[in-house]
C-alpha cells in the first residue's frame, strides 16, 4: 500500500466504533464519489482503451461498495440523506491547485490526489477491521461489517496502485515518473497535515474524518 505522512490517531477508531451509523452514511457517499471520479476520468483517456477499460473495473467496483453499503443502511434503518461537506478532498484539492507550477499536469495531481484518498481509506478500513475484531461486542453485524471491511480495503489499495501507475504514464510528456513521486512525497506531507488538523475537529465519525 502507498505510505502515508500521518498515522490515524487511536482516537479516530474509538470514535468510529462509537457510531458506526454515521461511518456507514459517510462511507455510502465516499463510495458514490469514488464511483463518479472513476467515470469521470475515463473521458481523459478515451484515445487509450485499456486504461479506459481499468477505470471502467474501478467505477464498476466503487459502485458495487456503494451499493452494498447502502443494503448496511437499509438494515438499519438509515437514509443516505445529502452529502455532507467533505473539508478532507476538498482542502487536499484546493492546496494541490494552489501549488501546482505553471504548466504542469493537472490530471497528475488528479490521480495523485485520488490514490491519497484511497490509501487513507484503506488505513482506515484496516483500523476498523482490526477494532471490531477486537471489540467485546461479537454480535453478527459486527462480524458482518468486519469481514466487509477486510474485503473492502484490499480492493482500495489496488485502486490506489493504479491511480499511481496511471500518474506515471501520463506524466511522461511531462516531469516524467521522478518528478510524480516527488510530487507525491509532497502531497502525502499536505495530506497527513489535513488529518492532524481535522483530528482536532469534533467530526471524527467519518471516513477521512
Ligand atoms: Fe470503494
Ligand atoms: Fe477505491
Amino acid at each position: 500500500m502507498l505510505g502515508l505522512g500521518a498515522p490515524t490517531d487511536d482516537a479516530w477508531v474509538t470514535a468510529a466504533l462509537a457510531n458506526l451509523n454515521a461511518v456507514l452514511v459517510d462511507h455510502a457517499h465516499c463510495e458514490m464519489k469514488a464511483a463518479a471520479n472513476a467515470l469521470s476520468l475515463i473521458a481523459r483517456y478515451s484515445m487509450r482503451p485499456p486504461v479506459a477499460r481499468a477505470l471502467a473495473d474501478i467505477a464498476r467496483e466503487e459502485s458495487d461498495h456503494f451499493e452494498r453499503v447502502l443494503v448496511l443502511l437499509g438494515r438499519r434503518g438509515l437514509a443516505l440523506g445529502a452529502p455532507p461537506v467533505d473539508s478532507y478532498a476538498a482542502e487536499l484539492r484546493r492546496i494541490a491547485a494552489a501549488h501546482r507550477r505553471k504548466g504542469a499536469s493537472h490530471i497528475v495531481d488528479r490521480l495523485l490526489v485520488g490514490a491519497l484518498i484511497e490509501a487513507r481509506s484503506c488505513e482506515r478500513f484496516k483500523l476498523l477491521v482490526a477494532g471490531l475484531a477486537a471489540s467485546p461486542s461479537s454480535s453478527s453485524e459486527h462480524t458482518e461489517l468486519r469481514d466487509f471491511y477486510a474485503e473492502l480495503l484490499a480492493a482500495e489499495a489496488r485502486h490506489c496502485r493504479l491511480f499511481v501507475d496511471l500518474a506515471c504514464e501520463s506524466a511522461e510528456q511531462d516531469s516524467g515518473e521522478a518528478g510524480v513521486l516527488s510530487r507525491l512525497a509532497w502531497l502525502r506531507g499536505i495530506e497527513a497535515d489535513i488529518v492532524v488538523r481535522l483530528a482536532r475537529g469534533n467530526s471524527r465519525a467519518r471516513i477521512h474524518g
